[in-house]
């Protein structure tokens, strides 16, 4: 899908997060999350969006998959299949971005023509990670390599290649 794009932090291992909070406390790459996604529509799994601030969605409009009706302090679209959340996409001229977490990124992954990977060059402790990819599938261009407080990081734009 044109308008959908996923963009997540990753360690060498795909770790995501332990807890349901991140590992690591990257201020740029923070930064980075906030230009990709101010003014768009995000697609956010329920922990996700229970394990962040509500500033994380100030300028968005969120997305939650969840079963349930949501009771949280800013305005939120839920939807409780895939399915439903893909026709609604794909009817929609908006950009849509998929933050999060990892169920969310292993449903979407088929979806996404773009992917944004902040990928961090350490192991870490953690419960979730983000979904095995083959890598043959997609055209990488670096944006940049990082470094914070001992922890190097490379961001890479993930194009999914057309079949010619
Ligand atoms: N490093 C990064 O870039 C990054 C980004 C985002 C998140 N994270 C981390 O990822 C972890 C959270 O990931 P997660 O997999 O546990 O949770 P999640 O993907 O955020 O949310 C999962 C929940 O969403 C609901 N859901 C998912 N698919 C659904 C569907 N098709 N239909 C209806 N509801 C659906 C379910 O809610 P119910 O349980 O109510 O059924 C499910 O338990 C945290 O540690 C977080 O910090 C890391």
């Amino acid at each position: 899908m044109k308008n959908l794009s996923l963009i997540a932090a990753i360690g060498k291992n795909r770790e995501l997060g332990l807890d349901n909070h991140l590992l690591w406390h990257i201020p740029e790459d923070l930064v980075f999350y906030k230009e990709m996604t101010w003014g768009k529509n995000v697609v956010v799994g329920r922990n996700t969006l229970f394990s962040m601030p509500s500033k994380a969605f100030e300028n968005r409009t969120a997305f939650v998959l969840s079963p349930d009706n949501l009771d949280v302090s800013f305005d939120v679209n839920s939807f409780d299949s895939m399915d439903k959340l893909l026709n609604y996409i794909g009817t929609n001229k908006d950009e849509f971005m998929v933050i999060g977490g990892a169920s969310i990124y292993q449903q979407f992954i088929p979806y996404v023509d773009t992917m944004y990977l902040t990928e961090v060059d350490e192991y870490f402790n953690a419960d979730t990670f983000f979904p095995e990819f083959d890598v043959n599938e997609w055209d990488v261009e670096v944006l940049g390599e990082y470094s914070y407080n001992e922890l190097n990081y490379t961001r890479n734009k993930y194009t999914r290649k057309r079949v010619k």
